[in-house]
């Protein structure tokens, strides 16, 4: 799959699980909010995990003008790693849960809005179709060997 698709692919499976929990965290469970957010959380790991092992490093070093975005976009994830690690741990009746879960949602919304509105375009036309499609190919096999703690990710220790 083309590598582009792939990352958008998984933005769109992350914003469907964000709405899930607008529509349900006033009435549900704490286990079901601890089973959703425990979802948004892997999702937001893997993610982030193939973008900085792969596709970051390919954009910055191949395609003129993105160095700077690149940097942007890793110190985003930083924050959103930090979010997400102090939501693993933390209990889901915590007065602050919700309101961690809903900051958490904004900036990763944002940063998705950058990443395919200001640069993948960028990206898509200078690397062309057969280099993107062997950048999907490697993303998908890489995520398995995404870590299960946010703090692994290289943002978080940057
Ligand atoms: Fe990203
Ligand atoms: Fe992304």
């Amino acid at each position: 799959m083309d590598g582009i698709v792939l990352l958008k692919e998984d933005h769109k499976a992350v914003k469907r699980l964000f709405r899930e929990f607008e529509k349900t965290h006033k009435t549900a469970t704490a286990e079901a909010k601890r089973k959703l957010v425990d979802q948004i959380l892997h999702e937001l790991t893997t993610h982030a995990f193939i973008e900085e092992t792969i596709f970051y490093p390919v954009a910055r070093a191949e395609v003129p003008g993105t160095e700077e975005h690149v940097l942007e976009s890793v110190e985003e994830h930083h924050v959103v790693a930090w979010l997400c690690s102090e939501l693993k741990n933390l209990d889901p009746d915590d007065e602050t849960f919700d309101a961690k879960v809903t900051v958490l949602i904004e900036n990763v919304e944002h940063h998705i809005r950058e990443e395919e509105d200001d640069w993948f375009p960028k990206v898509r036309q200078a690397l062309g179709r057969n280099r993107l499609a062997e950048l999907g190919e490697r993303m998908e096999a890489a995520k398995p060997q995404a870590p299960a703690d946010p703090l692994a990710l290289r943002s978080a220790r940057s």
